[in-house]
Parts: C-alpha cells; sequence; structure tokens
C-alpha cells in the first residue's frame, strides 16, 4: 500500500491535511482527512454577557461570518423565548441570501474550477470557436463576443510570458483528467475573471443591511440595528439592483459552465465518481408565506422515496479518533507526535484530526447544498423542482447522478438560481410590510428581568450545510457554547466503528493517475468546498446533552 499526502489542502479556508492509501493501480483504498489546526472560540465565550455572542461567535470564521453571527444571536433568542419581529427576519435573511450567492459563485470559479480548467490550453482557444461554443450551453452566454475573449487571452498570455503565472503558478496543467476544449478552457476561465468583480458586488449587496461584510454588525438579540437602511428606499433598490446583476450572471455563466462540465465529465459522472456514502441530512428552513426555500429531512443509502423526517434528539459527537480526551472532550489531546516531540510523517492509526464526529442516529451524514437539493426535491418543494427538472433535462442526467463530484457542483449552482429568485419573493413582502405601516425591527426586552438560567440552540442551513449553535447561560452569563458546522459533518473522521464520513468515503475508488500531482483527490475534497475554520470545535460533554434541546 502507498501513501499519497496532501498538506496543506489549498484553495479552501483552512488546514486541511488530506491522506490516502492506494493499491498497486492507484486506486485509493483508504482515506484520512485530518483538520490541522486547534482553535477554541468557545472558550473566549464563556463568562461573556450573551448579547455579545453573536460578535464573538461571528469570528469564528471570515468566510462563514455572517451566518455564524446569526446562528450565536438566534440561540440566544431562543433561549430567552424572544420573538424577533418579521422585517428583522426578512432583513436577515436577505443578508444570508447575499452570502449563498457570494459563497457558491465564489467557490467554484476561484477556488474549485481550476481542477476542470486547463488555464494553459486556453490560449490555444479559437476565439470565434469559443464564441460559437458558448451556445450550446446558453441562448444567451454571458459576455460571449470574440473581441472580450481575445481581450482574456491576451490577459492570460501577459501572464504566461512574464513567467509569473501568479495564482495560476502551481496547477497541474496538462494533467491527463483536463477534459475541456480550449475553447470550453477559454469560456469557463473568462467567467473566473468576471466572477472576481462579481464578487466585489454580492459582498456590497450584505454590507447595506450588515453596516460592513465580512464581520456584518446589524443583528442584535432581539432584532436588527440597520434600521435607516431598511426604511430607505434607495438603500432596498441597491440591494436588488445587484441581486439582478448577480442573478444575469448565474444564468448565463455560472449555470452554462455547469452544463459544460456535466456534459465533459458525464463519463465520470455516471461511473459515480465521488460518490459518498449517500445518507443526506437538512434542516431545512426560510420559510415564507406559503413558500419554504429548503425542506428538511434525512436520507439514508441513496433511498429518495423515504424521506425520514429531522429529530435533533438523533445527533451525537464523538471523539474516539479525534484529538481530545476520551474521558474530557474538552481537553485538547493532540497524539501526532513522536518521542522526541517532532511531527511524524503518517498519521496515528487512532486519533488523527481536530475535527470531532458528529453522527446522525449513529452514521455519518453529508450536508450542503447536494443534501438540500436531494431532500427538497424529494418532498417535492414546489419552487425547487423546476430548477432541478430543467437542469437534469438539459444535460440528460438523473437525481442519483448529482451525487457525484461534479454533481455536488451543479446542485450548487442550481440551489444559487434558486435563491437569487427567492430573495425577490422576500423583497417584495418587506415592501409589502413598510407599504401598510409595519416598521418593526426590534422586539423589545428587559436583561435583568430575562431568566436566571436558560439554554437555547439555533440550526440554520448555511452555504456549506447545517450550522448548530447551543448556549446554556446562568446568571447572564455564558457558561457553556458548542457549535457543529457543516464541515464538522463532512470531514468527519471515523469513529471506534470505522464509519467513513462523506469526504473520505468519496475518495475511496478514485484512481490516481500520477501519485505527484494527485489532481483526482483535490477535485474530490473541492466539491465539497471545506471550511475548517468552522469544522474545529470543542464541546463539553459534561454540560453536554444535545438532546435536552427541544425543537419547537
Ligand atoms: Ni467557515
Amino acid at each position: 500500500m502507498k501513501k499519497v499526502v496532501i498538506d496543506p489542502v489549498t484553495r479552501i479556508e483552512g488546514h486541511l491535511r488530506v491522506e490516502v492509501e492506494v493499491d498497486d493501480e492507484n486506486i485509493i483504498q483508504e482515506a484520512y482527512v485530518s483538520g490541522q489546526l486547534f482553535r477554541g472560540i468557545e472558550i473566549i465565550l464563556k463568562n461573556r454577557d450573551p448579547r455579545d455572542a453573536g460578535l464573538l461567535a461571528g469570528r469564528i470564521c471570515g468566510v462563514c461570518t455572517n451566518s455564524h453571527f446569526r446562528a450565536a444571536v438566534s440561540c440566544v433568542e431562543d433561549a430567552y423565548h424572544l420573538q424577533i419581529p418579521k422585517n428583522a427576519q426578512i432583513i436577515r435573511d436577505l443578508m444570508t441570501m447575499a452570502l449563498f450567492i457570494q459563497d457558491h459563485v465564489v467557490h467554484f470559479y476561484h477556488l474549485h474550477s481550476l481542477d476542470f480548467v486547463d488555464v494553459t490550453k486556453a490560449l490555444q482557444a479559437d476565439t470565434a470557436l469559443t464564441s460559437k461554443t458558448a451556445y450550446t450551453y446558453s441562448d444567451n452566454p454571458f459576455r460571449n463576443s470574440k473581441s472580450h475573449y481575445e481581450n482574456v487571452k491576451q490577459k492570460l498570455k501577459t501572464f504566461v510570458d512574464s513567467g509569473k503565472l501568479g495564482p495560476f503558478s502551481n496547477g497541474y496543467w496538462g494533467h491527463k483528467e483536463y477534459k475541456l476544449t480550449p475553447e470550453q478552457n477559454l469560456i469557463i476561465f473568462s467567467h473566473y475573471l468576471d466572477a472576481l468583480k462579481f464578487q466585489t458586488n454580492i459582498s456590497k449587496a450584505i454590507a447595506i443591511f450588515g453596516g460592513k461584510t465580512p464581520h456584518p454588525q446589524s443583528i442584535v438579540v432581539g432584532g436588527i440595528s440597520s434600521v435607516a437602511d431598511m426604511l430607505n428606499p434607495a438603500r432596498l433598490n441597491e440591494y436588488i439592483f445587484i441581486i439582478k446583476e448577480s442573478k444575469e450572471f448565474i444564468d448565463r455563466a455560472y449555470i452554462p459552465d455547469m452544463k459544460l462540465l456535466a456534459t465533459a465529465y458525464r463519463h465520470e459522472i455516471k461511473a459515480g465518481s465521488g460518490r459518498a456514502n449517500g445518507n443526506f441530512i437538512s434542516v431545512g428552513g426560510y420559510e415564507f408565506d406559503d413558500s419554504k426555500l429548503f425542506e428538511s429531512g434525512v436520507i439514508y443509502n441513496h433511498d429518495f422515496t423515504n424521506i425520514d423526517a429531522f429529530h435533533h434528539d438523533k445527533i451525537s459527537e464523538k471523539v474516539d479518533r479525534a484529538w481530545y480526551r476520551d474521558d474530557n472532550q474538552e481537553e485538547p489531546f493532540y497524539t501526532d507526535l513522536n518521542k522526541d516531540a517532532t511531527l511524524k510523517t503518517e498519521k496515528n492509526s487512532d486519533k488523527y484530526s481536530w475535527i470531532k464526529a458528529p453522527r446522525y442516529d449513529d452514521k455519518p451524514m453529508e450536508c450542503g447544498p447536494l443534501a438540500r437539493v436531494l431532500v427538497s426535491y424529494s418532498k417535492q418543494n414546489r419552487t425547487l423542482k423546476p430548477f432541478v427538472d430543467t437542469f437534469l433535462k438539459e444535460v440528460d442526467l438523473e437525481l442519483i447522478d448529482l451525487s457525484t463530484t461534479v454533481g455536488r457542483n451543479a446542485a450548487r449552482a442550481i440551489e444559487t438560481q434558486y435563491i437569487a429568485e427567492f430573495i425577490f419573493k422576500l423583497t417584495s413582502n418587506l415592501l409589502q410590510n413598510i407599504k401598510y405601516y409595519d416598521t418593526r425591527t426590534w422586539t423589545k426586552y428587559d436583561f435583568d428581568t430575562l431568566a436566571k438560567e436558560s439554554k437555547g440552540r439555533s440550526f440554520f442551513e448555511v452555504p456549506r450545510g447545517i450550522l448548530t449553535h447551543f448556549i446554556n447561560i446562568k446568571d447572564k452569563k455564558i457558561v457553556n457554547y458548542s457549535v457543529i458546522a457543516p464541515t464538522t459533518w463532512n470531514a468527519t473522521p471515523k469513529n471506534s466503528d470505522n464509519q467513513k464520513g462523506p469526504y473520505e468515503e468519496a475518495l475511496v475508488g478514485i484512481k490516481i493517475e500520477d501519485t505527484k500531482k494527485p489532481l483526482e483527490v483535490l477535485k474530490v475534497i473541492h466539491s465539497f468546498d471545506p471550511c475548517l475554520a468552522c469544522a474545529v470545535h470543542i464541546i463539553d460533554t459534561k454540560e453536554k446533552e444535545l438532546s435536552s434541546y427541544k425543537i419547537k
């Protein structure tokens, strides 16, 4: 058995090491995925005023900042049984939805697309043919003139001629795994550059109601503080304009690019490449009038006909194979050292990650856009279904095909398109409220008279999957705080029962063409959109009792 180690994995958030064992034909037989940096933000939260939880927990991650900020504030509101006004809910949703769009687009183009696009090959593209090729995937392709592609090629040529490829310098260019024609490479590369500007614009949309981004600051316990922005029609218009512009890019570039990949990598998709264990979990959410963005439910073993109801008390978390003491899960216990305290080159067979092992019904689960799309589609979510059906029909694929490396990306793009539509519903709802003089944004409460002791929890679907925050409050101070983030689920280590998590399972069976250039491994891992800063959390088992939190 030969080992292939990638440490660190780049083009992700945080510190991730992947170690795989391959057989004589370089087919992966075993995988170890390891979170490499201890975090411990929960320790900082202890003994703090619960009203500060949002601003502190927001610092768990600079990418998912909005997600933790909101989840923490909601968690405190749950503990104190505070209901927030409808407008505050909408404003929070508008920030969250814009973050979904930003995250997904940035993930594909800037973190993942170069696993499919050979930048150097784009230089060989015939620009007239490129323009023609783009019509295969869209009736109205984004910035599709011959002269535009000439410009893009020129930009790229300047990079290459200078010998300084900058962000493109360390690619495995020329690898056999790259399957696109020069023209297809140029199309997606051109969108890579466009997505840089996209990223700036969509960040503005979050900041309109968040005050700033990353780390917005307008969510407060009881509601929101960006009242003046909500009541200013110019601000709301600006937000809607950015979403409309974003939607153009999603419909005319992002979705067509997914069709392009689904076609070019059809063989790989049909072979089920990158498929994990087929267990999916979604807590659903973002309900509005008669529509709901995501359904909640649990899928076992790719059975799309029986969707189990989600029960929070089936969630458990273990540390058998994580660097925490078995008898005190809050205490870090790093074992990956030799006797002389130098780092080992191979992982221990027992403990090997700072990430804990969350399980649902004792099983590892995949969460994220793919899980949401599969659960919502299987539960016949009326608004999402047409988006999925259209995509699958156009590329001639089935629902099960989405449970692959490329499919995971397609699900993410379909979700982005669907969310952009949903935002317009939200904004018209907000306008309606304001028109009828409902301008409430905050629920008044008297902090001194609130319960002395209470527990709260919040469950949210955030861009990468399920985010859960738990809080214990005693005498107006936080006594315990726990988080389970999406990447904790997907990048989980094994447990004593040796079940592989989604990342590890998805890697097994993949053939590596050249073990010195393990592009295939990166492609699988990137398709999950890892966020390692979010994934590593401690948990206090003495206070734990995750199951004592009841979903209303
Ligand atoms: Ni994060």
